[in-house]
């Protein structure tokens, strides 16, 4: 009799468990359109789908506790493994770190911080000028679509028009294995050197196909040279005042990918730079100071397509020690 009236309430509740779970699944596969090639294959990602929805909440509560400054929430990459998403997402940890001074050929422009005026927050979203955040899919193009972001800014700022630019032009034209990951440098190298089609013209596909330069761009985007900001936290928010949007890569741990609000703080980064981004203001939010950043993951990712990381917490956190911009 005692065994019943324990078991009773927790085979409901683990009724109720999988109940729920199952509903959530579905939700998921129908929000993010997601198909399995067969019931097995549906069953693995189910699994994976709950270890990382059990995760998200902890870490949620955590979050509620004051433990954690960000909130993380279930996404289109609810259903692969850590391991998967850093392979795919070209997270990974490259051979050889990508450092500035390898580029320092190229003309780079030193820009002169004399600004001594702190102001506390810069969001250049709020002058215009950004496409919604893209999506460079299973294509480790990040540092194209970090430096492509941050032209169509340059140019609106120059011109009052704001343009989608194709990354797919530079993904096809720039080098081989393109989607293998590269420096943003070499990108505003190309685009100063051909020029850029709109992203109409030519449009994204995810992957390296034959270069198409059997026509001119029509975008009349053009630009002469890169500039550098290098240094300490300070240093960058300054360049970041003075010269607006900064390309950067950095070496973050895989877990931005469930990233929603708040300001991103792990106590781990990558040993190698494995991310490029478009960095576009700064600020402080409930006594955190962070990066605000947008991303190449789509706009349904993180907070419309942008993350707030950490700033100030250690010198040049997870590598942020450099950006370049347009001239
Ligand atoms: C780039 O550097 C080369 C070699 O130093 C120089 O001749 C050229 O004028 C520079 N270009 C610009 C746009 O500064
Ligand atoms: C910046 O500082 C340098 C050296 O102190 C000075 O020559 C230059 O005029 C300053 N530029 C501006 C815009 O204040
Ligand atoms: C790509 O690789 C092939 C074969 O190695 C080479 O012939 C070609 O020139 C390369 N293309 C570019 C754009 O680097
Ligand atoms: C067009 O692209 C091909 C392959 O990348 C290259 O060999 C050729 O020089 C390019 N032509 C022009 C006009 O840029
Ligand atoms: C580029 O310039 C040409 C010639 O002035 C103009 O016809 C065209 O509309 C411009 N392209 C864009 C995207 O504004």
């Amino acid at each position: 009799m005692k065994l019943i009236v324990i078991l009773i309430p927790i085979i409901a509740f683990l009724l109720i468990e999988a109940k729920t779970s199952n509903e959530e699944w579905k939700h998921f596969k129908a929000e993010f359109n997601k198909i399995y090639k067969s019931n097995q294959e549906d069953q693995k990602r189910y699994k994976i789908f709950i270890k990382n929805l059990k995760n998200i909440r902890a870490h949620n509560q955590r979050f509620e506790l004051g433990e954690e400054t960000y909130m993380q929430e279930i996404n289109k990459f609810a259903d692969i493994t850590e391991d998967e998403f850093t392979k795919l997402y070209g997270l990974y940890e490259r051979s050889k770190p990508v450092k500035y001074d390898t580029y320092r050929t190229l003309n780079e422009t030193e820009s002169t911080n004399n600004a001594t005026d702190n102001i506390e927050s810069l969001d250049w979203r709020d002058l215009g000028g950004f496409t919604p955040a893209k999506d460079q899919g299973l294509c480790g193009a990040c540092y194209i679509f970090s430096v492509i972001g941050n032209i169509e800014n340059y140019h609106y700022r120059k011109t009052g028009q704001l343009l989608s630019l194709s990354e797919q032009h530079v993904v096809d034209c720039l080098s081989n294995y393109t989607c293998g990951g590269g420096h943003p440098a070499y990108v505003f190298q190309f685009v100063a050197n051909i020029g850029i089609h709109l992203e109409s013209d030519y449009p994204y596909r995810e992957q390296q196909n034959e270069c198409d330069n059997t026509t001119q761009p029509r975008s009349n985007v053009t630009l002469s040279d890169i500039g550098v900001v290098t240094g300490s936290d300070d240093d960058l928010k300054l360049g970041l005042i003075e010269n607006g949007p900064l390309s950067t890569c950095f070496s973050v741990t895989a877990n931005w990918r469930f990233y929603k609000s708040g300001v991103w703080y792990h106590n781990e980064c990558a040993q190698l730079s494995n991310h490029c981004v478009l960095v576009v203001g700064y600020g402080t939010e409930n006594g955190h100071d962070y990066w605000l950043i947008k991303n190449s993951w789509g706009p349904n990712w993180g907070d419309n397509g942008y993350i707030k990381m950490a700033r100030n917490t250690h010198k040049n956190y997870c590598g942020f020690n450099a950006g370049l911009y347009p001239i």
